[in-house]
């Protein structure tokens, strides 16, 4: 579908009623699994889009266009709180959580997978074994605070075992930059697929900043905190892949297409009939921002906006089970990190005096708040949360063997331990 061709709704219907705005939420207990992700990403992408259109109006001496992103901003907000809203209220800040790593899990692994440019796709794969540690450790909290089984949200879609471990995520500065993309070479698709990412580990590391304190339990907290900085960085990351030379107008439209090809991707996707209907609403709405956005592009840069989105619809929100797929990156690339000059090297290649040796000493002087939590699974049913097949269970300890840096949080769980770990069955703690 080329949506420049199709009508969307105009501005003018685009403002409702606090009724329309405020939506009956979806159900914790009974809705897929994949309609609690594609709400949770859909809220980061109209934050973005609402962020980027307040930072541009601050620098903007032009009244009219000034009206203009004013307006339309004012509707990405009533959208955002649309979206974020369907979350139902007995839905934890740990239920969400685990909804939000699973967000990243699977939708990184489904972009890595359609993703043409190879340095874009492994910074994509970089990414995906992080926020899968994520996941393991909040599971960790979620079974010892609120005896949830994460299976209640994850519906086995994803593997809960141990990744690239948190405690070494946390970079030096430098080496949290990537290299940008070339605008005029790089496909509409490289650019919607890096603004989703953007999108949602901006929203991730934001929900975390601000629901971190919401549980009086300092060790919860200390892994919101850990967590959050590597969010940050996942950002950084992402958002630094982005050509800086794009004009305002041309990231305008990037910022259209997305949110339009995203909700049009949720409306295809989504099984619950009311969600679809909303996700269809929403679409048609993208659809009349994409249009000013492409008006504005021709009448102040005189080009054809077909040459920043392309022509055809592509697809960045699709949610899908990723284990086989995130399994193999898992064996392959557990080990790998950032060298010196900003390449992507393995452990044992990396320089004695690496940088982020450094601020993980410093960081995690007293230990690391991702290993404190599966110090206090072990203490309370001896041994970790971790939900894969058998083979993957039994892999978790040359998992970390093959992941473990020379500066080591004083708290660092064993190889040992994990061996031990599987003589206990897990399954007598899940339901
Ligand atoms: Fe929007
Ligand atoms: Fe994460
Ligand atoms: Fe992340
Ligand atoms: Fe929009």
């Amino acid at each position: 579908m080329n949506f420049l061709k199709e009508k969307g709704m105009s501005l003018e219907n685009q403002v409702k009623t606090w009724y329309d705005i405020v939506k009956r939420p979806y159900s914790r207990d009974f809705a897929n699994n994949y309609t609690r992700t594609r709400q949770i990403l859909m809220n980061g992408i109209e934050t973005e889009a609402w962020g980027f259109k307040h930072c541009w109006v601050r620098k903007l001496d032009d009244t009219e266009l000034k009206k203009l992103l004013v307006n339309i901003r004012r509707i990405e907000d009533m959208q955002q709180t649309t979206v974020n809203w369907l979350s139902p209220v007995n839905q934890t800040v740990l239920d969400t959580t685990l909804g939000y790593e699973q967000v990243a899990v699977d939708l990184t692994a489904w972009l890595a997978q359609n993703e043409d440019d190879p340095y874009v796709r492994e910074t994509f794969n970089f990414g995906l074994l992080e926020d899968f540690d994520h996941l393991y450790r909040y599971s960790q909290f979620a079974n010892l605070i609120e005896e949830t089984d994460p299976n209640t949200i994850l519906h086995n879609q994803t593997d809960v075992v141990i990744g690239r471990p948190t405690q070494y995520h946390h970079n030096c500065n430098g080496l949290r930059i990537r290299n940008p993309y070339d605008k005029n070479s790089a496909t509409p698709k490289t650019k919607v697929n890096i603004l989703t990412l953007i999108s949602g580990e901006q929203q991730t590391h934001n929900y975390y900043a601000e629901h971190g304190f919401m549980y009086g339990n300092s060790d919860l907290k200390r892994l919101y905190a850990e967590i959050c900085d590597v969010e940050e960085e996942h950002v950084t990351m992402y958002e630094t892949l982005v050509d800086t030379n794009e004009t305002p107008f041309e990231k305008w439209l990037v910022h259209e297409f997305t949110e339009a090809c995203c909700y049009h991707n949720c409306y295809k996707d989504e099984v619950d009939e009311r969600m679809k209907m909303i996700w269809e609403e929403l679409f048609q709405m993208e659809l009349g921002h994409l249009h000013e956005a492409a008006k504005m592009y021709e009448k102040y840069e005189h080009k054809d906006p077909t040459e920043v989105i392309g022509e055809e619809e592509v697809y960045p929100c699709h949610f899908e089970s990723q284990k086989e797929y995130v399994k193999e990156i898992l064996n392959k690339e557990v080990n790998k990190r950032v060298d010196k000059d900003g390449k992507y090297n393995t452990v044992d290649k990396l320089d004695e005096d690496w940088r982020s040796y450094k601020v993980q000493e410093t960081l995690n002087k007293n230990g690391a708040p991702s290993e404190k939590a599966i110090h206090l699974s072990i203490e309370a049913i001896g041994r970790d949360i971790a939900i894969a097949d058998e083979d993957l269970l039994k892999k978790q300890g040359d998992l970390l063997d093959k992941s473990l840096e020379k500066y080591q949080a004083p708290n660092t769980i064993t190889k040992e331990e994990y061996k031990k770990f599987n003589k206990i069955d897990n399954k007598i703690y899940l339901y």
